[in-house]
């Protein structure tokens, strides 16, 4: 596995391969786990080459502090990254990919706008602008996401689309942790008793999913099993025709999101004689 720290080292060492291989990007903002390595492991299996790129973009976090409390271990990320099959690492500094005379940015609209859009202001312009950035200096064929950020999907999907970009957006799935909290960064900062406070969260999904099977209320389901916990939102939303219940909540200082598409329950198979 090759780790590069400019655009025009990432780019040499693409270019043998453009030719007549299928590359794949999977963003990341390092402090990998089980749920970026999901990401890792369908890229794999869907083209030849496997970038990966581990950049903590400043441009995304609304709040100084939490950008700064990101948790960082880059050793820690390569090896992850190393053993799940990545071939090329692009892990650039602040200043490569924003230079002091930087000022071009992706204001996006329509999947922007609302839940996250609404709670973290500027987010989706960070995001949007870094994710159009690594599109360009890799110029893959494929790129990979998480459902865990539903809206983040919606918003990518967006600018595929707005800007013409000839990409594949693939989706992964949810990976949740044992008791069934979602993997992510920001649960390194729970305490045991936070962690234990944090399964409402899933559980509130699950009750919701139940309640839309059986015509109940899924928001107000959601809301009675969260009680206890700040809530940002719940709220249903319309991913590119998915409807889906998305949750922001904080436990002591840390704001998880996670999500569910509602979907009927599916009947049992009918044998047809
Ligand atoms: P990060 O939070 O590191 O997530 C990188 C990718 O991993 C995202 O597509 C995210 O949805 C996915 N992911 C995270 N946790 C997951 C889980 N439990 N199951 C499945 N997928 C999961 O999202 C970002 O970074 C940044 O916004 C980025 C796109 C890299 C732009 O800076």
């Amino acid at each position: 596995m090759k780790i590069v720290r400019t655009v025009a080292d990432l780019r040499a060492t693409l270019a043998p391969w453009r030719r007549d291989k299928t590359l794949a990007l999977v963003p990341t903002m390092g402090a990998l786990h089980k749920g970026h390595v999901a990401l890792f492991d369908a890229a794999r299996l869907a083209a030849d080459v496997v970038v990966a790129s581990i950049f903590i973009n400043p441009s995304q976090f609304g709040d100084a502090r939490d950008f700064s409390l990101y948790p960082r271990d880059e050793d820690r990320d390569t090896q992850i990254a190393e053993t799940s099959g990545v071939d090329v690492v692009f892990a650039p500094s602040a200043d490569e990919l924003y230079p002091p005379a930087y000022g071009t940015w992706v204001a996006v609209d329509g999947a922007a706008t609302g839940l996250e859009g609404e709670f973290r202001p500027g987010h989706f312009r960070g995001v949007a602008t870094i994710c159009l950035k690594l599109f360009n200096c890799v110029a893959p064929h494929l790129v990979f996401f998480g459902q865990k950020d539903a809206q983040q999907v919606a918003v990518i999907r967006q600018v595929v689309r707005d800007l013409n970009l000839t990409l594949d957006v693939r989706v992964v799935p949810i990976v949740r942790d044992v008791d069934g909290l979602a993997l992510s960064s920001r649960n390194l900062r729970l305490s045991a008793e936070e962690r234990t406070r944090a399964l409402a969260i899933p559980r509130a999904l699950q009750a919701a999913l139940s309640a839309y099977r059986e015509r109940r209320d899924p928001v107000e389901a959601a809301l009675e099993v969260l009680n206890g916990l700040h809530v940002d939102y719940v709220s249903i939303a319309d991913f590119d025709g998915q409807p889906t219940l998305a949750i922001a909540a904080r436990v002591g200082t840390t704001r998880l999101i996670d999500n569910v598409v509602l979907t009927p329950k599916t009947s049992p198979a009918r044998s047809s004689s």
